[in-house]
């Protein structure tokens, strides 16, 4: 059983799938504990309600982000946590986090990464015009939003969208995306090969061979 820590800041409606694909058993995975770093965030409830440590680590408590990271890493290994998952967490991480758990920190972002990386990604998907948006699940490496991809999924952008209505098509497709990227992990079935993903095929399929990330419907 693969054991996620799952940083969030806010809603925590990724959280939240995350927590219902475990407790379903869809993905072999289970929540270690939560760590969030905005006070009275909906996140912290929701790992409370479904039974899971929650740890609120608020930024303003560290001189420097670094300090910051140190801190996550220490409460991360005392949950013996193997995957951390970034699930709507609004602050940037450092090499520290990344050295300490290599090419084992997943993002989402709501965008077809590479496009619009940083933050307002269906603002800026609007501003574009593009027919098209999604979201992805991505490793985290140092830049902002531009690690080796695990999942993505593909969002029409309606005539009348609003950045509302855009953002809540792409969230619910993120809720699918997620679990599927964690479940791919938890798996052993996602290698690197260079910046780019390859899944390994199933266990027990002896061809075992190397394929693409999958892109959703
Ligand atoms: C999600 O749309 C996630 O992709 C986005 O924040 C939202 C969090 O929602 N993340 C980013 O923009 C990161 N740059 P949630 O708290 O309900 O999961």
């Amino acid at each position: 059983m693969m054991r996620l820590g799952v940083l969030a800041s806010g809603s925590g409606s990724n959280l939240q799938a995350i927590l219902d694909a475990c407790a379903q058993k869809a993905i072999p995975a289970e929540v270690a504990v939560v760590v969030c770093n905005v006070a009275g965030a909906k996140a912290l409830q929701r790992a409370e309600s479904a039974g899971v440590p929650a740890v609120l680590l608020a930024h303003g408590q560290f001189p420097t982000r670094d300090a910051y990271d140190a801190e996550l890493v220490a409460l991360l290994r005392r949950h013996q946590v193997d995957l951390v998952c970034l699930a709507g967490f609004m602050r940037l991480i450092t090499p520290v986090l990344l050295s300490a758990f290599q090419n084992k920190v997943l993002n989402i972002h709501p965008s077809l990464l590479p496009a619009y990386p940083g933050l307002h990604a269906a603002r800026k998907a609007l501003q574009a015009g593009a027919r098209v948006s999604g979201c992805t699940v991505h490793i985290v490496d140092e830049g902002t939003d531009t690690g080796p991809i695990v999942v993505q999924a593909a969002v029409p952008v309606l005539d009348g969208d609003t950045e509302e209505t855009l953002a809540a098509r792409i969230l619910a497709q993120e809720h699918r995306c997620y679990p599927r990227a964690i479940a791919l992990f938890a798996q052993g079935r996602v290698e690197l090969d260079g910046r780019r993903v390859r899944l390994r095929a199933p266990q027990g399929d002896p061809a075992r061979t190397l394929s693409s990330p999958e892109l959703f419907d």
